[in-house]
């Protein structure tokens, strides 16, 4: 087959930390994950997660996603899931950055 060649990882891009814009993104900016530091900078919520139709199914999101846990995880930053592809499948699929998630009891703590 042409098309459908295996080795979606191999192809994965770098992503980079736009950080005025508050975006991890794709190089060429066609891909990102929209974010924003709340709380005084200590809580990330990922509210956007975007990626261009020709290039959709390919893990890219996921990828995106890593790149956010991973600054978070390293900024000790709690993570709030606004978006629905980190809550519906990057999370149920990726569990272990569960924990890394802003916990409900402190939200509404007075
Ligand atoms: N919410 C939750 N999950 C979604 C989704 C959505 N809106 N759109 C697609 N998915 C799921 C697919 O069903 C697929 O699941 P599967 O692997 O079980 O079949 C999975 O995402 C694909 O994962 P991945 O390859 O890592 O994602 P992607 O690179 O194709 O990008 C989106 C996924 C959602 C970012 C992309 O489809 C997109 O930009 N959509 C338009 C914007 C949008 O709806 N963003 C999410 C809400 S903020």
């Amino acid at each position: 087959m042409a098309t459908g060649t295996s080795g979606a990882a191999a192809a994965l891009p770098k992503i980079v930390l736009n950080e005025k814009q508050k975006k991890f993104e794709t190089e060429d900016k066609k891909a990102y994950l929209e974010c924003e530091l709340i709380n005084g900078g200590k809580v990330m919520d990922i509210i956007h997660t975007f990626v261009p139709s020709s290039k959709r199914g390919l893990g890219l999101a996921s990828h995106l996603s890593v790149a956010a846990f991973n600054y978070a995880q390293s900024n000790s930053l709690s993570v709030i899931p606004t978006c629905s592809y980190i809550s519906e499948t990057f999370l149920p699929k990726n569990p272990a950055w569960k924990s890394l998630l802003y916990s409900e009891d402190l939200k509404s703590s007075m």
